[in-house]
């Protein structure tokens, strides 16, 4: 049975977000997430490691709300501009959006509402901003029933907007932050302050959340792929807070996810380094005479490359770019394909990492 409630500001009891059992699995999450910090930090090419992953969580979190693009269809998209599917579009805007929340982060260190507004019309381009219609309610996908009710009236909205804020902004705080950050979550989702972006932007704010508190320096954590494969918990479990405040169960599946995220995605830096490296050892033995650092990084940067992007990124003429290329495909670094009247050349072996898990 659906029943409406008000929902309460921050913070909850105390007792009821801080249970043996949370505070046992924080110290795994917290354990694992520094990890990640610390191999994130001597990555040498943040900038290629944060292309990679950003794209993969911009899909994930995308695929949460049903809207599935392949991989190749999104990398194609970003080498050759050409992007006509809205799937793909919305994927490319979520991804804008983690880039554009990263760079105010830099710039403040904390987020206002209009910064949240503007992430949220970033990622459905459109200009409702908060919600001042009434009638939006949350349904279960299958059976069409009601499951949550968020609060109707603007002034509500804003004045549930105003207290998140400052507990999301306030780095000092009784609560550790990876539990502040479950709570930071459920209660965005619960305010629902949009028609729509509210789980994409409620998923770009906890990325945020670990930067303001320094627990990472790059948007590197995948929560959404987690997410994605327990989806049935991760509705269920909102909306168990919704209906009895009952905090344990969420907080856990929330903490659990960043434990089992910072895991893989350690094991992915790891792997993407170990390709990096083996891919500089064979240019350098096999064609030497091309060999240049910034080629086979930009070919990790941009796993679909152009003639175009080596000729800016080398400074070289058009006829010696399209020759390195060919050399690397020759020595099997790269495969290239025509797509439309453009020739791509894809780091496969890359990708492959990027699509694993
Ligand atoms: N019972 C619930 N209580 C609070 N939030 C929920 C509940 N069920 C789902 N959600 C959140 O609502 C999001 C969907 O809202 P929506 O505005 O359509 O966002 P998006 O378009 O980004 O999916 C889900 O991803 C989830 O984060
Ligand atoms: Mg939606």
């Amino acid at each position: 049975m659906h029943h409406i409630k008000n929902l309460d500001k921050l913070p909850p009891k105390r007792e009821n977000v801080e249970t043996l059992e949370i505070l046992r699995q924080l110290s795994k999450s917290s354990k694992s997430l520094g990890e990640l910090k610390g191999i994130a930090q001597i990555m040498p090419n943040q900038e290629m490691l944060i292309n990679a992953v950003v794209l993969q969580e911009a899909k994930d979190s995308s695929e949460i709300e049903n809207i599935i693009t392949t991989q190749d269809e999104l990398y194609e998209a970003l080498a050759t501009k050409s992007i006509d599917g809205s799937q793909v579009k919305e994927v490319i805007n979520y991804r804008r959006a983690i880039f554009l929340g990263h760079d105010l982060l830099k710039k403040q260190g904390y987020l206002r509402l209009k910064d949240i507004e503007f992430l949220q019309k970033t990622i459905v381009e459109n200009n409702a901003g908060v919600r001042s219609m009434a009638g939006t309610v949350l349904r279960n996908d299958k059976t069409g029933e009601v499951v949550y009710t968020p609060p109707q009236e603007k002034e509500q909205i804003l004045d549930l907007l105003s207290n998140f804020l400052d507990h999301f902004n306030l780095k000092q705080e009784d609560t550790p932050p990876l539990i502040n950050l479950a709570i930071l979550h459920y209660q965005f989702e619960s305010i629902h302050p949009f028609y729509d972006g509210n789980g994409r932007t409620g998923r770009i704010l906890n990325i945020l959340y670990l930067i303001i508190n320094d627990l990472l320096d790059i948007p590197i954590l995948y929560l959404s792929s987690y997410i994605n494969d327990n989806k049935s918990d991760y509705y269920r479990l909102l909306n168990k807070v919704n209906k009895s405040d009952e905090w344990e169960e969420y907080i856990l599946y929330m903490l659990k996810a960043i434990e089992e995220t910072s895991k893989r995605t350690i094991d992915k830096i790891n792997s993407i380094n170990n390709l990096l490296v083996d891919t500089i050892e064979l240019v350098q033995s096999k064609e030497p005479k091309i060999y240049r650092k910034e080629l086979v990084e930009l070919l990790f940067e941009q796993p679909y490359s152009k003639i175009e992007h080596v000729v800016q990124t080398l400074n070289v003429e058009r006829k010696a770019a399209s020759r390195y290329l060919s050399s690397l495909e020759q020595i099997g670094v790269v495969a290239s394909e025509k797509i439309g009247r453009e020739t791509i050349y894809i780091n496969r072996k890359l990708i492959k990492i990027l699509k694993e898990h």
